[in-house]
């Protein structure tokens, strides 16, 4: 028998670093999701050449096989729709995928906030940081309004976010980046608290926003988040470049996405400004990445 499960890579929309620290952040999933495929094997064998770190899909074995007393002699193969260059989380995905995988072949029913439980302990694992708001959007899909480590996890109905990617063209490291802000706050926890307070008022409005689909309040509070994100530290000339680029080209609102440090941009934009915006991103030096969200 061969079971094939997926999960979707995600975006952050609001609240990134924030919801390090108890407070609350918006994620979206996109169409690009990676693959994994299980059979019975005489040992265990990965057969993973997309994953970056294949010791998501070794602990999650590992701590599925002894919570449910199941063996691992299995052949594990992943196939993937995008690159973990981009900061799309495949390692959440993945982490998720298999585990859906694995209840799927050994026929044990999980909950998606088991799911969630287990996946978010691999995380914490190798990671030894993160809020698991990645791999509650791998788990749950669409948009999530999401608390620090599953505390919140709910759904949100948004439709026709048009978002235009842009990347920095530099791969961050999250662990690093979250760590280095970490040792920061450690020197002025005031300082840090009072952004992380502004941030939270932030997310709570883009949840009423995004309900309402009022594009041009979602575009204001996007531009708020990342000058927050900017006096975190965590942005560089780069990404701050193509936010300003993709505004003067008339997009809503333009913020940082994810870590920082590099790699994405997110913009949301009126229908008739996509192909000015793109135009925009790519002068200011950046990659157009083309995937749906909030899939
Ligand atoms: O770099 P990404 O896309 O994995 O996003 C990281 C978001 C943080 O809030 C900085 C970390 C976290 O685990 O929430």
């Amino acid at each position: 028998m061969k079971v094939k499960t997926s999960a979707p890579g995600k975006l952050m929309l609001f609240g990134e670093h924030a919801v390090v620290y108890g407070y609350p952040c918006i994620v979206t999933t996109v169409e690009s999701r990676i693959y994994v495929e299980i059979e019975k094997s005489e040992q265990f064998k990965i057969d993973a050449p997309q994953v970056k770190d294949l010791r998501f899909v070794e602990k999650t074995i590992e701590l599925f096989c002894d919570k449910y007393k199941v063996d691992n002699k299995l052949l594990i193969k992943t196939y993937s729709d995008f690159s973990s260059q981009y900061g799309f989380g495949s390692s959440s995905a993945v982490t998720v995928a298999t585990i859906r995988a694995l209840s799927d072949f050994y026929k044990i029913e999980m909950s998606k906030k088991e799911i969630f439980d287990l996946g978010y302990k691999v995380v914490l694992y190798i990671q030894g940081v993160g809020s698991g708001f990645d791999i509650a959007a791998a788990t749950y899909g669409g948009t999530i309004y999401f608390v620090t480590g599953g505390k919140v996890i709910e759904p949100l109905s948004v439709k026709n976010l048009s978002l235009v990617i842009g990347y920095s063209g530099v791969k961050a490291d999250t662990a690093s980046i979250v760590k280095n802000l970490e040792s920061r706050i450690h020197n002025s926890e005031s300082k840090y608290t009072k952004i992380f307070e502004n941030i939270k008022k932030i997310v709570e409005q883009a949840k009423v926003s995004l309900i309402n689909s009022d594009w041009k309040k979602i575009g204001e509070l996007m531009n708020q988040n990342h000058k927050f994100l900017q006096e975190l530290g965590v942005s560089t000339d780069k990404l701050d470049k193509m936010c300003q680029a993709v505004v003067d080209a008339g997009a809503f609102g333009a913020k940082l996405s994810g870590a920082g440090g590099g790699d994405c941009m997110i913009s949301l934009v009126p229908e008739n400004k996509i192909k000015k915006v793109e135009s925009s991103i790519i002068k200011a030096g950046g990659e157009i990445l083309n995937v749906k969200t909030n899939i």
